[in-house]
């Protein structure tokens, strides 16, 4: 189940996300919001990141105006590795590498076709592990350091 999440500047390409999944059969979940009506991305971010780290849901795509605020939003969250993605190549390398469990889209920043295409490349990519697990033990670490403070 893919986590799906947006502010208003995001809305519209996450319903365009919803109708790729409806015509590809992929189930998702939607924690809004629901229309263009401006709210803040956090709340948003932070129901996605949650149903994650809940085991509710595998991976999220959360979508604002650049892609950016929601992603910084949603990394608050210990265990979260929310990329914001702007091409097929860091969609492939950021699943592979960072095992990323969110990935963030400008719906002001990418076009509808690019976003799909990012969407599908992440969704099919495979962490390969190794020596990047290493890495990501060491953010853990950090998220653990900095908890304690
Ligand atoms: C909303 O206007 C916009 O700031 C938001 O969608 C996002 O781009 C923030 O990073």
């Amino acid at each position: 189940m893919i986590a799906l999440g947006a502010d208003h500047g995001g809305y519209q390409l996450k319903e365009a996300i919803k109708k790729h999944f409806d015509q590809k059969g992929i189930s998702y979940k939607d924690f809004g919001t629901h229309s263009e009506k401006s709210v803040d991305y956090p709340q948003f971010a932070i129901a996605v990141a949650k149903s994650i780290k809940a085991g509710e849901c595998t991976e999220g795509i959360l979508c604002c105006g650049t892609g950016v605020g929601i992603g910084i939003a949603a990394n608050k969250i210990p265990g979260i590795r929310a990329a914001v993605v702007g091409d097929c190549f860091t969609a492939q390398a950021t699943k592979e590498h960072n095992n990323s469990n969110i990935i963030c889209l400008g719906g002001r920043v990418v076009g509808e076709g690019l976003a799909l295409m990012i969407v599908d490349t992440w969704l099919n990519a495979t962490f390969i592990g190794g020596h990047h697990q290493n890495r990501i033990d060491q953010v853990a670490e950090i998220e653990q350091e900095w908890a304690k403070l």
